[in-house]
This record gives C-alpha cells, structure tokens and sequence, in this order.
C-alpha cells in the first residue's frame, strides 16, 4: 500500500499542529464558530446532535492491521469504544471531545493516517472497488489513479472552497461497479483502448441528497495522462458556474442539469484547451512511481481448489454458503478474497466495536499479509486469503461474529447513523435495520430471495443511499412524529437508477411487514433467473404497490 514520503509526513504533520492552534483558540474565544467552521470540516470535525463526529479517511479502503489497531485504540481510549465504517471508505468517530481532536490526529499521522479533505466544500476522499488490485475479473488496478489523484486534489488551493463537496470514484470492473461510480460527482471508468492504452471514461452529475441524479457521460476515453488536466477543466467550470446562492442547488449535478450535459461538454472542452498539455499532464514515468506502491504481496505458487478445501464445501452447507457468498475469485491461483460481514442483529450496520477492529487486525496478520480493506457496504474485507487456509478461517471468523453468510443479501444492508447520533436526521434508522434484520434471520428464506440491495437513510441527505438501493427506506418526519418512506428499483452498480417511491409512508412497527409483502410479489411474479430488480424492471410499480397497500385498507 502507499507509503508516506518525507514530504507527506511533513505535510500531515504541519496539518495537525496548524488545527490544534485553531482548536486552541477557538476554545480559547479567540475564534468565532464562524470562523472554526471551515477549519474545522477541512480536517473532517462536524459538531452533531451530542458531541462532534470526526470522520477519517481511508484512501482506496486500504488498511494496515496497524492502522486499524490503532484506530480501535482511539476508539477506546477517546470514543466509545467503536467506530463507524462509511459508505466511502472513511470511518466516523460519533463521540470524541472536541478539545482531545488534535491528539487522535496526532495518532493518527503516527500511522499514515489523516482526516483532511474528509468534509467541507472540497474534493473528498476518492473511492475505489474494494477488491482493487486482486479480484479476477478486473481490467487493471485502479489504486494508482486514486492516489494520483488523492495528491493532485489535497491541498489543491483552487478546489479549497468549491460549491459544496465534491466526490470522486473511480471503477475498473466491466462486470460489476462496487464503488457506485455513477453516483458521485465524477466517476471514473478505467477502460482500455484497442491498441491496449489505458484511459477513462468520466462519467459526470451523479449525487443523491435532495435531488438525486445518475451521472451521464461525458467523455468516453481520456488517455490516462490527460487525467488530471480534463479532471481540473470540469472542476473549474462548476468552481466558476456552480450555484453558491443556495446550498440545496450548489452540487455539480445541479449545474449538468441545468446547462445540459451538451453545453456542459462544450464549456469543460473549452477550458481544457488552455490547460491540456500543461504542467499536470502525467508523464508514464510517474504512473509507475505510483504503481510502485502497490507491488504485490509475496504470493506463492499455489494452484486452485486444494483437496481439503472441496471437501469441505461438500460436506458442508455452513462452509460452503459462507464461501459462496463471502468469498470470491481471486487473480492469483490458490488464494481467495474474503469479505467479514459486519452486519449482524443487534448491530447498527457498519458498526465496528474496538474489539472487533483488534480480532479483524489479528485475522489480517495470520491470513492476509496484514492488510485489510473497508467496503462501500460497510463490511471488511481479507484481499489475500489462501484457498488452504479458508477453512481455518472461517471457523476463526464464526468465532468473531465475522461469518454472517449473507453478503449482498436483505440484511446485509447499508444504513446511516440516523437519529441516534445525526443532528439532521428525521427519523432514527438503526432500528429500522435491526427489526429487518431480527425479521428476516431465516437463512434459506434470505438465499431464497438472493441478492437485493437494501439501504436506509434517517433524512433526505441520502447518507445511507436510500435511492439507489433495490429497496430504500427514508425517514420522514409527520407532526413530529417518525414515518418511513419505501422506495423500489433504486440500483448502484453500472446499471444505476433511482427508485420511485410507493406511495405513503408507514409507521416504523408496519415497516418489516411492508417489506414481506415487496418480497412476496417478487417471489409470487419471478423468472428463475431474476433478482429483485430484474423483475421490478420488468413488472413495474403497480404489483408492489397494490400487495403493499392492500392491506392497509
Ligand atoms: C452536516 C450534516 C450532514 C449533511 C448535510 C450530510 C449530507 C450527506 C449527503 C447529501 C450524502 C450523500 C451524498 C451523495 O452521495 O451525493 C451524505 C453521505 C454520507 N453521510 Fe452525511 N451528511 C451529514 C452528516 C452526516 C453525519 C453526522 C454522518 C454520520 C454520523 C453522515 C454519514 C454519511 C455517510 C456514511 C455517507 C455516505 C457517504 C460518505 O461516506 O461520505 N453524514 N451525507
Ligand atoms: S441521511 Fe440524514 S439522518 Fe442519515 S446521517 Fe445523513 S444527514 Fe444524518
């Protein structure tokens, strides 16, 4: 994984001195909230609805068993004891003391870890397929051009103070989009051309929040050293267009909608003229100081299927769900991708207890070259696991409360922290997840239904993606009292869409009855190859809509 030269250290370092003198005085009076706001969410410190929320970036989702150790240290030692994953790659402290924020930065510069960019109106973090650099079926390792681009836009001064955040993801798989690429800001598709070069295509608008949008193409291929310059003529058409009269309208999407994605084009090509073949043109050489980060692990040659391991998968349904589900192909013979599921009853979606993130570490140490990797549905993940070792490791994992084989089904649903912890929300949402997930524990009812996307937000700031998921749930506020808001037909991945909603909301106790009657219309209406979606597509809305609200009357 990246490595810090002298300069980051100096940087980051320089970072976390510079905040603790304007936390200084800002507890001191010496700085109004006014003025510390900014400075503040540039080193990703919201103040929340009981303490600040500080959220850490995890560039690409990698992690070093180091770093996540230490993370449960701070955890313990400055929170309460548990840390929340995100949808984009970063983890949320929700309780740490604002005066104590600059020694948990301190920490975490200790391990090559930072909270910079991760709020405010700048470029975030950029997010990556979790299974970068290992899964079978991808076109080439998108983790350098995340860092390439994580260098180009930290500190960049132009994008310091954009419209409103800006976020960037960037896919390499033709076969799956785990990053939700077309959703965000900008997203990148890494492609290759005819003649093997590598480039992009970008993908431009994407968002949810109030308004939400699939992104539309812009460009189909921009050879990869042309990246940075194409990427800084769209930022500076929406740095100078976008709204900042009303923060509601101040994302790009707003700014695609409004000109059309032809205009748009016509504007970004406009300013790339002056900029293209300038100083942020990337020469090859450059590509592979980057790429030199991201050499491989030392694998060894091994070959598939190793005897022990399909014994066990017949003789065992237990064994051979979980490697279904939670596993996955890997490009090198004999090793596995493994996903630990976070999600269990109980647990608020996401959540990670320090002891958790200590056992998770410890599993990365004895099966994967000490490293992990944090999904866009909130779970871990082990990238190098040997096929020879899968066995031991899942018994390891059942232990931890890792093993739950549902990855991509019902309950391993994505959820925002809502009302417990979010001063925005309307409505709590952890609850919500867990009455589903106490409803639907039945293992064969869930594979019977297979793969569904389910997510959960506690307001319309879309932070848990409720419109893109197969099935969304809002929260809603009537009178003062929590509703809840289904939606149906949302999706993420390279076929994205937003769903619609059904009609209206229902109260939080009817919540896991309306979802029995979405799933039995699916059931009842289904081809054997379909997923929820598929026959969504096809049927449409009134079926779902009738059986849902059929009842209620
Ligand atoms: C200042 C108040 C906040 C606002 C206005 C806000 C708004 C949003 C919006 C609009 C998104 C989706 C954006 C998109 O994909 O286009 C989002 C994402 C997200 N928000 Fe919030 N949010 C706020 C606070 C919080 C808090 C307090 C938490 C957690 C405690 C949170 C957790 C998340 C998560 C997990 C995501 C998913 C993407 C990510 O990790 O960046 N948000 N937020
Ligand atoms: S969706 Fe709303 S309630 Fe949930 S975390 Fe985001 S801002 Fe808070």
């Amino acid at each position: 994984m990246y490595q810090y030269d002298a300069i980051d250290h100096q940087l980051v370092a320089e970072r976390v001195a510079q905040f603790r003198d304007q936390t200084e005085r800002f507890l001191n009076k010496e700085l109004s909230e006014q003025e510390f706001l900014p400075l503040r969410l540039q080193n990703g410190l919201y103040v929340q609805r009981y303490a600040p929320m500080l959220r850490v970036a995890i560039p690409y989702g990698m992690l070093s068993s180091k770093q996540l150790r230490t993370l449960s240290d701070i955890s313990r030692r400055y929170d309460r004891g548990y840390g929340h994953f995100s949808t984009r790659q970063n983890l949320q402290f929700n309780w740490p003391k604002l005066e104590e924020v600059p020694d948990i930065l301190a920490e975490l510069a200790a391990v090559e870890m930072h909270a910079i960019q991760t709020s405010g109106n700048c470029i975030r973090n950029t997010t990556t397929d979790q299974y970068s650099g290992v899964i079978a079926d991808e076109i080439v390792d998108p983790r350098p051009y995340c860092e390439l681009i994580r260098q180009w836009s930290t500190f960049h001064p132009e994008y310091a103070f954009l419209p409103r955040k800006f976020k960037i993801a960037v896919n390499a798989n033709e076969n799956s989009d785990r990053a939700a690429t077309q959703v965000h800001d900008i997203g990148l598709h890494i492609k290759k051309n005819a003649a093997g070069e590598i480039g992009f295509k970008v993908i431009v608008g994407g968002g949810l929040g109030r308004t939400p949008m699939v992104g539309v193409t812009i460009c189909e291929f921009i050879p990869r050293a042309d990246l940075l310059t194409y990427l800084e003529a769209i930022v500076r058409v929406y740095n100078q267009h976008g709204r900042r009269d009303n923060k509601y309208k101040a994302r790009i999407k707003i700014l695609v909608k409004a000109l059309g994605i032809d205009e748009f084009r016509l504007r970004v090509e406009d300013e790339w003229k002056h900029i293209k073949n300038n100083e942020s043109t990337v020469p090859a050489a450059e590509f592979e100081r980057l790429q030199s980060f991201f050499t491989e692990p030392s694998y060894e040659a091994l070959t598939d299927n190793p005897g022990a391991l399909t014994d066990k998968l017949a003789e065992s349904t237990g064994f051979s769900r979980w490697f279904e589900r939670n596993t996955f192909p890997h490009k090198k013979p004999g090793y596995r991708i493994v996903t630990l599921t976070l999600k269990k009853a109980g647990q608020a979606p996401g959540d990670a207890t320090a002891d958790q993130m200590d056992k998770a570490a410890d599993l990365a140490d004895k099966y994967s070259f000490s490293e992990l990797r944090v999904s866009h549905e909130q779970n871990l993940v082990l990238a190098d696991v040997r096929q020879d070792q899968l066995i031991e490791l899942w018994n390891d994992c059942k232990e931890a409360g890792f093993a739950t084989p549902t990855l991509g089904l019902l309950t391993d649903m994505i959820c925002c922290p809502g009302g417990d912890f979010c001063a925005l929300a309307n409505a709590k949402s952890i609850p919500i997840a867990e009455q589903i997930q106490a409803e639907f524990e039945n293992l064969d009812y869930l594979y019977d239904i297979g793969d569904l996307d389910l997510n959960i937000s506690g307001c319309m700031n879309a932070c848990g993606h409720h419109h893109v998921g197969n099935i969304g749930i809002l929260g809603v506020d009537k009178k003062g009292e929590e509703f809840y808001q289904i939606s149906i037909g949302g999706a993420s991945g390279h076929d994205a869409s937003i769903g619609k909603i059904l009609g209206p909301s229902f109260a939080q106790e009817e919540i896991s009855r309306v979802i029995h009657k979405l799933i039995d219309v699916y059931i009842g209406q289904r081809t054997p190859e379909e997923h929820f979606i598929d026959t969504y597509r096809r049927i449409g809305i009134t079926p779902f809509k009738e059986a849902v609200y059929a009842k209620v009357n």
